[in-house]
């Protein structure tokens, strides 16, 4: 089968190797069958019954789902509870408590281990530093951290007094972070002096001061600042206090507050279809029972298991499988604070074998770039370590595709591992739509079946379901427990985005295109069908970077961003620019390019920077003065134009575009 065709049909099946099926806590069809058909019986009892096994509540609930005021779904809000306490409390006294928590890698390949008991008493001591500062329950609190334990231990922390944080990645600017305190309202930021990456030292405090100075801050009392390396940094007096500072002389000891399951536990800011990203709010009760549950279904953690997600604490999966999920499963987990390609791209493969790591969670993108590294050199090949530790992969972020789904397949599990395809969002706070390691057949490049209860289904724009085999809307026709709660500070827009009147207000819009397989009923998702870009799994609003673009008022005089497909990346920024001057060429256009790379870079984050620039005297409108979206996706694709042009008000203006630079 060539490589084109198996892409569009895919049909080898991979039933789940014995050794997974044998004492999964699902075990077989027959058993996710019975659990779906449970739920459906009895969705609200069937929820419960989770709720009440996974969940350890200081006040029980006895009202599981709240559906008065749908779409603001509440689930067991008489309850209370404290998610740090659901995480480290909850195993003292048992085995787990002397277990190692955190098997932490630097950058640099030094390793530290933290155990359970360990972790207790860091997230203790930094809660009380926390209520020293005056932070108290309710208050918002920015993470810019890099991958660290005490990054987690900043998160667990909040929790741990009801502080509800919002983690900022790494990699986000100055603009990115000071429109983010702003909307958060935050009392405090959370951040360390540099982060090391490559082995490179990499500014992070000055980035806040920057994000601080931009003005509009004003909630903002505190920044503590974890000294990651030797290297100084600045400090203003009265506002900036070091770790240790703010730590001296606190007791390891800290009652864990408890809050209602309602409680915001957290905002994340994601990239919608406007300019302006959004504070997806995360409940506690809910939120922590799936990071808890999925654990169990998706990964079925077992008490030997050496579990790695390698994402970083500034997306939802770093929060779900890194900050929350293991600990609350009383897993060990790795935690690796460096990329993937240092100090060579064979760190991943070498790193589960040193840690003996069971079960192994990553992005299609780092798959892809390590293939081709491998490709180019074989010493970075997986074959050169045992991986013979594995019993489950899992795959994240974006579309799998099945040629890279079957090279980890082969060289990373060995033909042995199950591979789970979890699909989810930020705002569906876990895995929605995901395989089972001990009873899912795997087809892939599909995530196959929704979790028990979930109700995902596949509808065109007035709500109807499209019959298998036929593409269409994914949507959730129930709410589920750990489901976005709304759009901090903007209800509105949440109910807008996520539940339009046109499907009945009650169904939730995910915002991604998906097939369901005629034969198996399996959903494949087919990627946004809004203007989300998905690039090296990053979400990113085409029009969050056409703002920064035309925010360069000296320069830009409009500018439309389209996605193309990307080898690599999975999708790529193409940006078509006006300027304000005259169309430039040649050297010119390449210099003004990168001006306009860099600057978006400082607007948004390097991860946001376009692949592609091209500069047209106009863009192609119709007479009504609408840009043609899809004539520019083409041209970016690089494909001939076979659209109907005949609406366009500047036909030529297509032969400028399609000008590579
Ligand atoms: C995409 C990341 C295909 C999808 C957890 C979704 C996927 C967006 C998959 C959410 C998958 C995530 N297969 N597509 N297994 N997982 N996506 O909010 O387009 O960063 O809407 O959450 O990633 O990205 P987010």
């Amino acid at each position: 089968m060539s490589a084109i065709e198996s892409v569009l049909v895919e049909n080898r099946v991979f039933p789940p190797p014995p050794a997974a099926v044998d004492g999964a806590r699902i075990a077989g069809m027959p058993a996710y069958e019975a659990l779906c058909k449970e739920a459906e019986r009895d969705f609200e009892g069937f929820w419960a019954r989770q709720a009440r096994e996974n969940v350890q509540w200081t006040r029980p609930f006895t009202r599981t789902l709240d559906e008065s005021n749908a779409p603001f779904y509440k689930w067991f809000d008489d309850g209370e509870l404290n998610a740090s306490a659901n995480c480290l409390d909850r195993h003292v006294g048992t085995p787990v408590e002397n277990k190692t928590a955190i098997v932490f890698e630097s950058d640099d390949g030094q390793v530290t281990n933290v155990t359970y008991k360990d972790l207790l008493a860091r997230v203790s001591r930094f809660a009380n530093a926390l209520k020293a500062q005056g932070i108290r329950k309710g208050d918002r609190v920015i993470i810019y951290m890099p991958m660290t334990v005490e990054g987690v231990v900043a998160m667990q922390a909040c929790a741990r007094i009801g502080a509800t944080h919002s983690v900022v990645f790494g990699g986000f600017s100055a603009k990115a972070l000071n429109e983010r305190i702003i909307d958060a309202g935050a009392v405090a930021v959370i951040t360390a002096n540099y982060q090391m990456r490559g082995g490179k030292e990499l500014p992070l405090k000055a980035i806040v001061d920057e994000g601080i100075g931009m003005g509009g801050c004003d909630t903002l009392k505190t920044v503590l600042v974890f000294m990651r390396t030797p290297t100084r940094c600045e400090m203003v007096a009265g506002r900036d206090k070091t770790f240790d500072e703010v730590l001296k002389g606190q007791p390891d000891q800290c009652a864990p507050v408890p809050v209602n399951a309602e409680h915001p536990l957290f905002i994340l800011y994601t990239s919608g279809s406007t300019g302006k990203p959004k504070g997806v709010q995360h409940s506690t009760g809910g939120y922590l029972l799936w990071a808890k549950l999925t654990m169990d279904w998706t990964f079925d953690i077992r008490p030997k298991d050496v579990f790695w997600c390698t994402a970083d604490i500034g997306w939802i999966t770093g929060h779900t499988y890194v900050a929350y999920g293991p600990l609350a499963a009383g897993a060990t987990q790795v935690m690796f604070e460096g990329i993937p390609t240092f100090p060579h791209a064979g760190r991943f493969w070498q790193m589960i074998e040193k840690h003996k790591v069971t079960v192994f969670y990553t992005a299609p993108t780092a798959i892809r770039s390590l293939i081709k590294a491998s490709e180019t050199d074989e010493k970075v090949h997986p074959k050169n370590w045992d991986l013979s530790s594995l019993r489950i992969l899992g795959s994240v972020g974006e579309p799998i595709n099945p040629e890279a789904w079957m090279w980890y397949h082969r060289n990373v599990g060995n033909e042995r591992c199950p591979i789970m395809d979890t699909f989810w969002q930020t705002e569906t706070g876990g895995h929605v739509i995901t395989p089972l390691p001990g009873a899912t057949p795997l087809v892939p490049g599909s995530c196959t079946l929704p979790l028990p209860g979930i109700m995902a289904a596949i509808v065109d724009e007035t709500g109807k379901d499209i019959p298998n085999g036929s593409g269409g809307m994914l949507v959730i026709k129930r709410p589920w427990p750990s489901m976005i709660r709304t759009i901090w500070g903007d209800p509105e827009r949440f109910r807008k985005s996520y539940f339009p009147e046109e499907l009945g207000g009650k169904t939730y819009l995910a915002g991604d295109g998906a097939v369901r397989d005629a034969k198996t009923t399996y959903f494949r998702i087919t990627g946004r069908i809004d203007d989300v870009l998905n690039v090296s799994g990053h979400r990113l609003g085409t029009m969050e970077i056409e703002s920064a673009l035309v925010s360069k008022t000296d320069l830009v005089a409009e500018a439309a961003v389209v996605g193309r497909p990307d080898d690599l990346t999975g999708e790529a920024i193409c940006a078509f620019v006006v300027l304000k001057r005259p169309r430039p060429t040649g050297e010119e256009a390449k210099q003004i390019a990168t001006e306009l790379r860099n600057w978006v870079a400082k607007e948004i984050g390097p991860i946001a920077k376009p692949k592609d620039i091209r500069f047209g005297d106009n863009l192609p409108k119709t007479r009504s003065g609408k840009i043609m979206r899809r004539l520019l996706r083409s041209i970016a694709k690089g494909e001939a134009i076979t659209q109907d042009t005949s609406t366009l008000e500047n036909p030529a203006i297509l032969e400028q575009l399609a000008e590579r630079l």
